[in-house]
């Protein structure tokens, strides 16, 4: 099978030779030296302070925890994300409040999220950087900056991506990473808090290590969100290879674009010219449902894995109960969307191959319609 994603891996012996390391010291977490170097590579690369943690899902949990918000409170989310963003509103007992995306960028419409504010007053806006294109920080941080609320970008897929020249990861009060196996870079499994305020961090340093330091005196309800030494010695090999990860990506996307260049039935996703998103996944946009219906349904007996990210969360039996208010653009991008496989051994024979597939889908279409 093709799949959509592959990790990219460091050459073994790289790997054992750091393992070596840990089979002699024993020091298998507790931010050992390999959690350490993974922050500090972490924060050179996105110019902000990061702390390490078990997983992004975790990491979010942690995060919002450490805002300190009272039970009950509402916070701006998207419904177009995956279902951790979610979930870690709900762990921490606030009150998720569904805003539409803007349809070509994905992310959070800042038009929607104003009038959201307008209606719910939240105290936390949280919105995804989804599939790595940075969200439209200016209009969302003044946003938030208007109303006295605070600013935390889900930013699971974004390692890497810039908006303008800063880095994802400085853009909210608080950033959150995911490295886990589908992300350009990867730790097998983890995540890393990012944020510019150190009182914050210091916070999440208590937060994820069960709310206490070396005194055993717990300071608030933690949890466990401890990256382990094995992980973030992967991380430590993986991280600094970022930048040439994402320019393979670029050269395949480019690739992509070319060969469906005319066919006009097909959008991607818009990121400005000014920004880098790292593409964690890489959506074509149909104007027709059926075609991409016949697209999924072709790749699949080529045996050719798509996905249709993100089945939208308001519309999941755990979060129904907060869909309150109709989001046209992401129920339209749902029925709409086809992710197709991105990563770094694809064959350009094969994303010809998809193109191919994609392009004989979309015009059946054309071309039904045109006969009408
Ligand atoms: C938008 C988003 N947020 C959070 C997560 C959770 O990250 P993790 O898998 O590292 O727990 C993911 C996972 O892919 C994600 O896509």
């Amino acid at each position: 099978m093709i799949p959509i994603t592959r990790p990219q891996l460091p050459p073994l012996q790289d790997y054992v030779k750091l393992l070596e390391q840990i089979w002699s010291t024993r020091m298998l977490s507790n931010f050992g030296t390999f959690s350490q170097q993974l922050e500090q590579i972490a924060s050179r690369q996105l110019q902000v302070g990061a702390r390490t943690t078990s997983s992004g899902d975790v990491g979010l949990c942690c995060a919002i925890s450490c805002l300190d918000l009272p039970a009950g409170t509402t916070c701006l989310v998207p419904s177009f994300t995956f279902n951790s963003t979610i979930n870690a509103v709900l762990w921490n007992d606030l009150i998720p409040v569904f805003v539409d995306v803007d349809p070509q960028t994905f992310c959070m419409d800042p038009d929607a999220a104003a009038a959201a504010v307008d209606r719910c007053g939240p105290s936390l806006i949280v919105a995804t950087h989804v599939f790595g294109n940075p969200c439209d920080a200016d209009r969302l941080g003044a946003l938030a900056k208007a109303n006295d609320a605070r600013l935390l970008f889900d930013a699971a897929h974004g390692y890497g991506s810039r908006r303008g020249d800063t880095p994802v990861g400085g853009l909210g009060d608080v950033e959150v990473f995911s490295l886990s196996g589908t992300k350009p870079v990867t730790c097998a499994e983890g995540g890393l808090v990012t944020s510019r305020d150190e009182r914050f961090l210091r916070r999440v340093e208590y937060a994820r290590a069960y709310g206490f330091q070396h005194d055993y005196n717990s300071q608030f309800a933690g949890m466990n969100g401890k990256m382990s030494e094995l992980h973030a010695a992967l991380g430590t090999l993986t991280l600094p290879t970022i930048d040439n990860v994402l320019a393979h990506r670029d050269t395949q996307i480019a690739r992509y674009r070319e060969l469906l260049a005319d066919v006009p039935e097909v959008r991607f996703q818009h990121v400005r010219a000014e920004d880098r998103s790292t593409f964690k996944d890489l959506a074509l946009v149909f104007d027709d449902h059926d075609a991409r219906e016949r697209a999924r349904t072709a790749l699949a007996a080529r045996d050719i894995q798509t996905k249709l990210y993100f089945r939208p969360c308001h519309r999941m039996d755990a979060f129904f109960a907060f869909a309150d208010e109709a989001l046209p653009a992401t129920d339209h991008l749902f029925d709409h969307i086809l992710c197709v496989p991105l990563y770094a051994e694809l064959a350009d024979q094969t994303i010809e191959e998809i193109c191919g597939v994609v392009r004989a889908a979309a015009q059946t279409t054309a071309g039904v319609s045109s006969r009408r």
